[in-house]
């Protein structure tokens, strides 16, 4: 049997965080640009400190390329 576990970054709008590592991919770069292109952040408004730690991780990983190419092995 195989289990999926889905990690929502944004509980009210469903929103993984495989769709927010991908929407920063894309250009997103605020929590603003987020809330625009896949609604995450404009509910309730308690991911916002997990969006805020997802968007640094994901900078900090585009800054050095190098740990983000050892991570993906
Ligand atoms: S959990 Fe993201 S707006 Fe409510």
């Amino acid at each position: 049997m195989r289990v999926t576990i889905k990690m929502f970054a944004c509980v009210c709008h469903g929103v993984s965080h495989r769709r927010v590592e991908q929407t920063v991919r894309d250009g997103a770069c605020t929590i603003s640009d987020l809330g625009r292109r896949t609604g995450a952040g404009t509910g309730c408004g308690q991911c916002h400190h997990r969006l805020d730690a997802l968007l640094d991780q994901l900078r900090a990983r585009r800054a050095t390329p190098k740990a983000e190419a050892l991570a993906a092995k």
